[in-house]
């Protein structure tokens, strides 16, 4: 993927939705995207965080951005219908949406895994993007090249411990993503697939491993030709799949 240098205007004209915005690889698409002309819409839980993207936006020259502020923790199915229908009156489209939002909450084994902590993982990292997905798919949908991508990560494949509801919500968006494909290759243009972002220097890596020196791990400005290519045109056809952004 490192070697995929598409021109800056791959985005032009395409509404993008990117969840978790604020901070982190979320951050980093947000901003990338903009640059390549897309308009974003920047959906997260911090609105200070979100501005300072939004104003990161607009100093780098890139379309006007819209800042969403909502809680996926908290956010019922009214709040999702809310969105799109704001979506629908505000842009009249969505080309693509990136399901990014995620929480950890520490590694803890199964035996002291707390229940509270369990839905809450679960409710932002599995059931938030099934919410979302579910609520804007009308307006993906009449989009002419639409775009899905869900975050993955190996530890929800390989079951890894003390990973927790984390894994169990990474376990499941995969076969989300994958069914949600298979629903939708028969039918429309929306593709649905997923990237592994690997190693990056991000708060939610650091609370997995305090000990470990950052350095070691990835900027999310250096993974973002994955991004790239699942949101714009050139992966046209391509659905179903879990692209690793690092090499
Ligand atoms: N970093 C890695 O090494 C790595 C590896 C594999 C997969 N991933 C995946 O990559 C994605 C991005 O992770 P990251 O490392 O960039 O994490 P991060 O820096 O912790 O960013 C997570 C983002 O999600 C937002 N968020 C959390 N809870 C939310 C809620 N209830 N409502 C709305 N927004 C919420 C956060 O908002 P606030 O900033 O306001 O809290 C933040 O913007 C995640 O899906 C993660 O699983 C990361």
């Amino acid at each position: 993927m490192h070697d995929y240098h598409p021109s800056s205007d791959l985005l032009k004209d395409r509404v993008i939705l990117v969840t978790g915005a604020g901070a982190g690889i979320g951050r980093a698409a947000a901003r990338c995207f903009a640059a390549h002309g897309a308009t974003l819409i920047l959906l997260g839980r911090t609105i200070r965080k979100l501005e300072q993207v939004y104003d990161e936006i607009e100093t780098a020259g890139g379309p006007q951005a819209a800042i969403y502020p909502m809680n996926l923790e908290g956010a019922a199915p009214k709040d999702y219908a809310e969105l799109a229908q704001v979506l629908e009156n505000e842009f009249g489209r969505l080309d693509g949406l990136l399901h990014n939002a995620a929480i950890l909450e520490g590694l803890t084994p199964i035996v002291h895994y707390s229940l509270e902590t369990w839905y809450r993982v679960l409710q932002v990292d599995l059931n938030a993007p099934f919410l979302l997905t579910q609520a804007v798919l009308g307006l993906l949908q009449r989009s002419p090249d639409a775009s899905v991508v869900f975050s993955g990560d190996v530890v929800g494949d390989e079951g890894r411990a003390y990973w927790g509801a984390y894994a169990v919500a990474k376990g499941g968006l995969q076969t989300l993503m994958k069914l949600l494909a298979n629903e939708l290759k028969a039918n429309t243009s929306v593709r649905v697939n997923s990237i592994d972002p690997g190693k990056i220097r991000t708060q939610l890596r650091l609370q997995a491993y305090p000990a470990a020196d950052p350095a070691e791990w990835a900027d999310p400005e250096t993974i973002m030709s994955a991004y790239l290519y699942l949101m714009g045109p050139d992966s046209r056809g391509v659905t179903g799949n879990c692209i690793k952004a690092q090499d």
